[in-house]
């Protein structure tokens, strides 16, 4: 596998304290920062949108190269993930992952027509990302099936294949909860045939868990509780960072 990126969701930050919260959690040792996005439909809870991100930019430098340390990995967990793409960029955004389910039925469309016009497929919605110069990731829920990443990732045109995948490990809406140890067998399918693929875990992860989600085969490791909570988070980070790279 690919070497270990350590991203804490700022999720499980303390939102009034948000700028020093993020640049601390560089400090101590993180690579990427994994925000949150939630907008009350995809997902039953909301958090904060692009003003928040364009201000959350200015405690934390960009990063120097592509997957660099201070990359903001922002999780779209949003029912129409095409329509803030532009936004998202201007805010500060390096990597835009959206959600597989939202990119092939949104949601927030009510009549067919509509429904239809505008329905993205995922390949399309890389593309769009990469037109704007991030990076795209492409994330599933528990209940959606690994296969329909195949074709997506077999994809012969680089710009519409994906940087990342992210496998959750709850169901989405919010931190805390508990690992799902059922979600790794796709992790260990999706490592077995792409060596080289950014494969992300987000939910339950701790220094309880991560050892079967590295073995399993993810390198892109997410937590919120378990750094944000912790009495010395440095210590969490440089352990999820081991247990990856061992
Ligand atoms: C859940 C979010 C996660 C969440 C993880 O919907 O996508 O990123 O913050 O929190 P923990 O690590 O506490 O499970
Ligand atoms: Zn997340």
């Amino acid at each position: 596998s690919p070497s270990a990126i350590i991203a804490p969701s700022i999720l499980s930050a303390d939102f009034a304290e948000l700028g020093r919260a993020c640049s601390d959690t560089i400090g101590q040792g993180a690579d990427w920062l994994h925000v949150d996005i939630m907008d009350g439909h995809f997902v039953p809870n909301i958090t904060f949108g692009a003003p928040v991100v364009t201000k959350i930019r200015s405690h934390v430098a960009k990063p120097t190269q592509k997957h660099g340390k201070g990359t903001f990995d922002c999780h779209m967990m949003i029912a129409e993930p095409k329509k803030w793409v532009k936004e998202f960029k201007n805010a500060g955004c390096d990597l835009y992952c959206f959600h597989y389910e939202a990119a092939i039925d949104s949601t927030a469309v009510e009549s067919p027509e509509e429904r239809s016009e505008k329905k993205t497929s995922p390949k399309e919605l890389i593309r769009y990302i990469h037109d704007q110069d991030m990076l795209a990731g492409i994330a599933i829920k528990p209940d959606t099936s690994v296969d329909v990443l195949w074709d997506i990732l077999e994809n012969t045109d680089e710009n519409e294949r994906p940087d990342m995948v992210l496998v959750m490990t709850v169901h989405p809406g919010f931190g805390g909860q508990k690992f799902m140890a059922s979600e790794l067998p796709k992790v260990t399918e999706l490592r077995k045939r792409y060596p080289n693929l950014n494969i992300e875990v987000d939910g339950g992860l701790g220094p309880g868990t991560i050892d079967q989600a590295a073995d399993a085969g993810a390198n892109v490791i997410v937590a919120g509780s378990a750094v944000f909570g912790a009495k010395d988070p440095a210590d969490v980070i440089a352990k999820l960072r081991e247990a990856v790279d061992k």
